[in-house]
């Protein structure tokens, strides 16, 4: 088998065939992805049964996968999966969806709004991979945007003015657009603020890219709401439909996505039924600001 990629979307996206993920890859193999991610920035893989091990072990071929603690409000006795594997289900430790005003719910929420993942860590995250494991029957498409796409499209005037601005990104800021303000001592903590550069270089392509999320709340230098009406402009701007690409689920899919280079959302499904699907992270190598001097 040979690993073809073809592109399914006019900006971006490939559909890989030839491999099978569940073992372990020849490093032409892990290189041919890599090229396909640098250039398509998601990947779409179909009928790939996987156990959470070889998720695991799938997704170490691009990196170590990321710490991911601190990334949620749930707490260790209640996660449902094993460390390694992000729980972006509906569901509770006893397999079935959790209540209607489950915190843990609420919070997840969020992954509704358009986002990058792990923007609100010091070090953000490089790929994530996502496996469909029970598909919901209503709903519960993931769209995808390209920020390189949004990018290039925008007016060089606006590309100079904004090209050196930073962010501050909180997992506070993406629950606060949906009212969830209160948060415990601990949490705040774990929520602060951290730094991202508005305009990210992808390492290997040179591409330039807008590095949005719904966990970005600020602008160093600019006023709140000039900082924040920016960011909705922007978003509004990078998330058209000639930008995105709308994934329907199939079970046993997997999509990879480069965090560096799009965001990405799912859409409403019907709660009362599962939705289960377990991501893995690979973590990212390095800021994208310069740490402030310890004060
Ligand atoms: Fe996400």
């Amino acid at each position: 088998m040979r690993v073809s990629i073809r592109q399914i979307h006019p900006v971006f996206v490939g559909e890989v065939s030839g491999v099978d993920v569940s073992r372990p890859l020849a490093p032409g193999e892990v290189a041919a992805l890599e090229a396909g991610m640098d250039r398509h920035a998601v990947l779409v893989f179909h009928d790939q049964r996987l156990t959470d091990e070889q998720q695991m072990t799938f997704a170490r071929h691009f990196g170590p996968l990321e710490d991911a603690r601190g990334g949620n409000i749930t707490k260790p006795e209640d996660r449902r999966l094993q460390v390694g594997m992000n729980d972006v289900s509906n569901l509770g430790r006893d397999g079935a969806p959790l209540a209607r005003d489950s915190r843990q719910r609420l919070f997840n929420l969020g992954n509704m709004l358009w986002h990058s993942d792990s923007s609100f860590r010091p070090i953000p995250a490089k790929y994530s991979l996502l496996s469909a494991r029970t598909v919901n029957p209503v709903g519960g498409n993931t769209e995808f945007a390209d920020m390189r796409a949004a990018w290039d499209a925008l007016d060089a005037g606006l590309q100079a003015e904004i090209e050196d601005l930073v962010c501050e990104h909180s997992l506070m800021y993406s629950r606060g657009l949906l009212g969830m303000l209160d948060y415990s001592e601990e949490e705040r903590a774990m929520f602060r603020p951290v730094r991202q550069r508005l305009v990210r270089t992808h390492p290997v392509t040179g591409r330039r890219s807008l590095y949005l999320s719904s966990h970005a709340g600020g602008i160093i230098g600019l006023p709140t709401p000039e900082a924040r009406i920016l960011l909705r402009d922007l978003t509004e701007h990078a998330t058209q439909p000639r930008f995105v690409y709308v994934h329907q689920w199939r079970p046993w899919d997997l999509v990879l996505w480069d965090n560096r280079q799009v965001m990405h959302r799912v859409r409403r499904y019907d709660d009362s039924q599962p939705r289960d699907m377990r991501r893995t992270t690979v973590a990212g190598d390095a800021p994208t600001v310069t740490p402030a001097p310890a004060a």
